[in-house]
């Protein structure tokens, strides 16, 4: 297990309240939880940038009835095959569905699959959640 260093930080007061009052609606019971999650955050970013390999998942939430939309995310999820783990589809309702699809692979690829997707007409939501195997940011 890792020692504890403390440190000070210094805060403009109006800052410091908007912190607050988003640390309060995030329901963290402290500011260093909250404070260790951005910079966990941040660094999770930077490995995205910087590593040969990132792990992540692509969301997707389309209508079916489009055909064309269908086939043309089929297609790429295809032309990207290489860095598509996982992928579930769910039927919402009758008109719209969630594909989730768990990523792996470089950042630069994986970015563009997700861009890909989310540029099809017709997609209504597009999320990349940008994840780590957790090495270097325990
Ligand atoms: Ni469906």
């Amino acid at each position: 297990m890792s020692s504890i260093a403390r440190f000070g930080v210094s805060l403009d007061k109006g800052l410091l309240e908007k912190f607050d009052k988003l640390i309060e609606s995030k329901s963290y019971t402290n500011r260093s939880e909250a404070f260790r999650d951005l910079i966990r955050q941040e660094l999770v970013k930077k490995e995205w940038f910087d590593a040969n390999e990132v792990i992540g998942a692509v969301t997707l939430i389309y209508d079916h009835h489009k055909r064309e939309l269908v086939n043309t995310l089929l297609d790429i999820q295809h032309e990207f095959g290489s860095c598509i783990i996982s992928s579930q589809h769910i039927h919402i309702d009758h008109n719209n569905c969630l594909e989730i699809l768990a990523v792996k692979g470089s950042p630069e690829k994986v970015q563009r699959l997700s861009e890909s997707l989310k540029a099809v007409k017709g997609v209504k939501h597009s999320t990349l959640s940008m994840s780590t195997t957790g090495r270097g940011i325990e």
